[in-house]
């Protein structure tokens, strides 16, 4: 394998580069090829066969960027496919889940643990059982917080709104005593501030994006796959593609990411 090769990486849109994001400050050695669902976003509301197919179309078509390990960066797609993903490709391919359990199961002293993620995630049912394999006394309490992707992509981060719907969404989980919370969405790493002034002092925030980029540096060491060569610019170690206009990915992505993105281009993804 060229160890030059990039990374995969891939989420239903724009979100998915808030992994990106951490990947670049983890591995900043690696190049990566970014695929964001932009057409057919949101995934969190679909079913386990819709995400296997759109998991494998896109796996396909990083595959012709001759991709040398694979990260799925939304929560959702790793709920729902990627243990199918991980059986039908012969490519090291890691989610963004299990990286966030080991974080959530070592944080946690009294084993009550919230998850706050999409509608498809939290029935997936994939956190907590992973969360059991390793913490059988653990208790698991899920919240779907549906409204938080739209307004992080309508740019209402530091909106009163988004304090509202957190206050909203929040209430019953901050009654259940727990002391660590897993951030099981691409999105809710940029409203962190917000959740943890509404969650309140003792409660420690899981980013599985953070976890999943020490998780990928430690894979890349195992499989001896890690790029020992020189670096260059930005505008060549990363490139960008969507499967609708890069418009609205390009203006979001500029809040996410420390570089302005210059060049995005749109795939017929269903060909693949
Ligand atoms: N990327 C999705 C996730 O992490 C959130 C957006 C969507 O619903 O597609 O679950």
């Amino acid at each position: 394998m060229d160890t030059t090769a990039p990374i995969g990486v891939f989420d239903s849109g724009v979100g998915g580069l808030t992994v990106a994001r951490e990947i670049m400050r983890q591995v900043p050695n690696e190049r990566i090829v970014y695929f964001g669902d932009t057409a057919r976003v949101p995934y969190g509301s679909k079913s386990k066969d819709t995400i296997i197919k759109y998991s494998r179309q896109i796996i396909r078509f990083l595959q012709t960027e001759k991709v040398k390990a694979i990260v799925i960066a939304c929560n959702t797609a790793t709920a729902l496919a990627l243990n199918e993903m991980q059986k039908e490709f012969d490519i090291p391919i890691i989610g963004v889940v299990q990286p966030g359990v080991v974080a959530a199961t070592q944080t946690t002293k009294n084993g009550r643990i919230g998850l706050i993620g999409t509608e498809s995630t939290i029935h997936s049912g994939m956190y907590p059982k992973l969360i059991e394999e390793i913490m059988p006394q653990a208790q698991v309490i899920g919240k779907a917080c549906p409204l938080f992707c739209p307004l992080v992509e309508e740019g209402m981060i530091n909106d009163t709104i988004t304090t509202q719907v957190a206050e909203r969404y929040l209430s019953e989980l901050k009654k259940q005593q727990i002391d660590t919370l897993i951030m099981g969405c691409t999105h809710y790493p940029l409203l962190q501030d917000t959740i943890a002034q509404v969650m309140g002092e003792g409660i420690t925030l899981v980013n599985p994006a953070y976890e999943t980029a020490l998780e990928l540096k430690q894979l890349l060491e195992r499989e001896n796959l890690a790029n020992v060569c020189e670096i260059d610019s930005p505008s060549s170690m990363y490139r960008f593609y969507v499967s609708d206009t890069a418009e609205k990915f390009k203006k979001i992505a500029s809040f996410i990411l420390p570089f302005d993105i210059t060049m995005t281009q749109q795939i017929a993804i269903e060909q693949f």
